[in-house]
């Protein structure tokens, strides 16, 4: 057994992870006079946050007529009916609430003329349940709002004395012997000091797995740590199958260029200069939903419409836009352009390519962040003691495919909601519980077998080959073929987890180890994308299966729940909650209004 000296820490939550889910649970639960701590393997305002760019979404009304009700359908039906429909009653309406109180901490949202929050269009957001133009939803601090909103939460989680560990790397969970979570056990990045966090309840906001493939806008610390601890503690992931690809990453370098800069106004074009999504989505052309515009950029491509001298690629055009609004609402992403593509917008388009930018999968959770463990008998059993919020998370609010600016959003209103169910179900006053040792042990033992790893391949050689599976096998089209190859090299890809190489030893400042870490969380979140992926016969948001075309609720309208164990994954399913959490009578929304339908745009 391995023995490392700790020092154990007490507190009533403890939330990993310092992103806007993060700091907004944090921020929540200190607020409330719990004793709170966020611990984070990045400063938090480095948290991949800050590279959110084009806003949030919230049916103010402040740039024409919008309704929650309006939110939601535009959700429900983004999420090609896959949502769970109480969560996504719970975003929409909250939303609003949510968004002004982010302004009343000090968020500097970008103004109107009459000095309210502006908001632009963004794809899928629509009025009229779909039937009516785009609405100015997305609340905007130019390009830069997730900038905006990490160091305002920051900012006010100091001031309600929640306390911060910050270069604290999450080795594992805590659990008792019957199954609730307990803590996590961490090691101290600067100084090697390792650190067992004792809490009534545990948040995971660690984000997405985005680094599982080899071009993603994701920051190179989005690897699926709260997932991986999750898998490890035998516990559930849900929909991993889901990779969103956003339309319009730079080409070669991968970088976001925000969708804002088509609610502006900017277009895509071929190599014959047509606006090709007028014929893929007569009615919203670019700015439909990211699904349906990688597909067809991906269309283009394929049929040798692409442009540059491989034709493998599509222009962004805002070059007629007026160069004072570039400046004014689209500053960060003309200095990308600059930088990454070596592009003036004002004169010249941007080369894009659809880029992985988000799991819509993740731990599975009820609307109030608490982790499900899904059980034939209960698919809505709560892990006591444990909570997931933000990408990590999976409420699930987007389905098979999410909305652009539904990502701030649910950060927001789901690290509150837990916030607020914490406040219920955390007792201040009991003793935090007595920690199973053997879980604690059992995480120094494997911290210490990967520190002391002497196989025969290095870390960033097994990452590589996991990242251009995943990039082949799990891409934008999917084919029987290529995700049963997928799954057959990502098993033998896992398999040699056991035969890492780590060179360094030490424990201060250890990048080696620290990133072996991370391709162990990354790992099990990988396979259970390709699994989850082969599994689904149908397509369905952002799973597009060449072999089964069509949407298929009669069989498929359901979540894929995955249990990864090494190499293994066992798959089964869960209903979706097709109750709203009010009725009709209630002032909710009809069951008509969101029944499924062709998803056409
Ligand atoms: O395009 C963007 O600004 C990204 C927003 C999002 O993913 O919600």
């Amino acid at each position: 057994m391995a023995e490392y000296e700790y020092e154990t820490h007490e507190y009533d939550v403890v939330v990993v992870g310092a992103g806007g889910a993060g700091l907004r649970a944090t921020l929540g639960m200190a607020e409330q006079g719990l004793r709170t701590a966020c611990v984070t393997k990045v400063f938090p305002t480095r948290s991949h946050t800050v590279a959110a760019q084009g806003g949030i979404a919230a049916s103010l009304s402040n740039m024409g007529p919008d309704h929650w009700q309006w939110h939601m359908y535009d959700t429900v039906k983004g999420s090609d009916w896959l949502g769970d429909t109480d969560a996504m009653e719970y975003l929409a309406r909250e939303a609003p609430k949510a968004v002004y109180e982010l302004e009343h901490y000090g968020v500097p949202f970008s103004r109107t003329e009459e000095g309210k929050i502006y908001q632009r269009p963004f794809g899928g957001h629509t009025t009229e349940f779909g039937e009516g133009p785009p609405v100015q939803r997305t609340c905007a601090a130019a390009d830069r709002t997730g900038h905006a909103i990490l160091h305002t939460l920051y900012g006010q989680s100091l001031k309600q004395k929640a306390e911060f560990y910050v270069e604290y790397f999450a080795i594992d969970l805590i659990m008792s012997e019957d199954g609730a979570c307990q803590g996590v056990v961490c090691w101290k990045l600067d100084d090697g000091t390792m650190h067992v966090f004792n809490a009534k309840m545990v948040v995971l906001a660690t984000g997405g797995y985005g680094r599982a493939f080899f071009s993603a806008t994701s920051a190179h610390t989005c690897t699926g740590d709260g997932g991986g601890m999750v898998a490890r503690a035998g516990l559930a992931l849900q929909d991993m199958e889901f990779v969103q690809f956003h339309p319009t990453g730079i080409y070669g370098a991968g970088c976001l260029i925000t969708e804002g800069a088509r609610g502006e106004g900017g277009y895509l074009t071929n190599s014959e200069g047509e606006r090709f999504m007028e014929r893929y989505a007569p009615q919203y052309k670019d700015l439909a939903p990211r699904d349906y515009v990688s597909r067809s950029m991906t269309m283009e491509i394929r049929e040798g419409r692409g442009v540059g001298k491989d034709k493998d690629h599509i222009h962004l055009n805002l070059s007629h836009l007026p160069a004072e609004a570039l400046h004014e609402r689209l500053p960060g992403i003309s200095e990308s352009a600059r930088i990454f593509a070596g592009v003036d917008v004002t004169k010249e388009p941007i080369p894009v390519l659809p880029t992985v930018h988000y799991n819509m999968g993740g731990i599975p959770t009820n609307h109030w962040g608490e982790a499900l463990n899904p059980t034939a008998d209960d698919p809505n059993a709560v892990v006591p003691g444990l909570m997931a919020v933000g990408e990590a998370g999976c409420a699930s609010v987007h389905g098979a495919n999410r909305l652009g600016s539904n990502s701030l959003i649910d950060l927001v209103v789901f690290g509150r909601a837990a916030a607020i169910r914490a406040g219920k179900v955390v007792d201040a006053q009991a003793p935090n519980p007595e920690l199973n040792k053997a879980s604690v042990d059992a995480a120094f033992d494997r911290f210490d077998r990967l520190r002391n790893a002497s196989g025969a391949v290095p870390t960033a050689e097994l990452r590589l080959e996991m990242q251009k599976t995943m990039q082949a096998d799990a891409a934008v089209f999917r084919t029987a073929k290529t995700m049963a190859e997928g799954v057959e090299k990502m098993t033998a890809i896992a398999a040699k987890l056991d035969d890492l190489h780590v060179t360094d030893r030490s424990l201060i400042w250890n990048s080696d180890l620290m990133e072996t870490l991370e391709l162990t969380n990354l790992m099990p979140n990988a396979l259970a994308t390709i699994a989850g992926a082969a599994a689904r016969k149908e397509s369905r948001g952002a799973h597009a299966h060449e072999d089964f075309p069509e949407r298929d609720d009669k069989e498929w309208r359901k979540h894929t729940i995955s249990r990864v164990d090494g190499t293994s994954v066992q798959l089964s399913y869960r209903p979706v909650v097709l109750d709203p959490l009010t009725t009709e009578a209630e002032g909710g929304i009809s069951p008509e209004k969101i029944a499924p339908k062709a998803r056409t745009f």
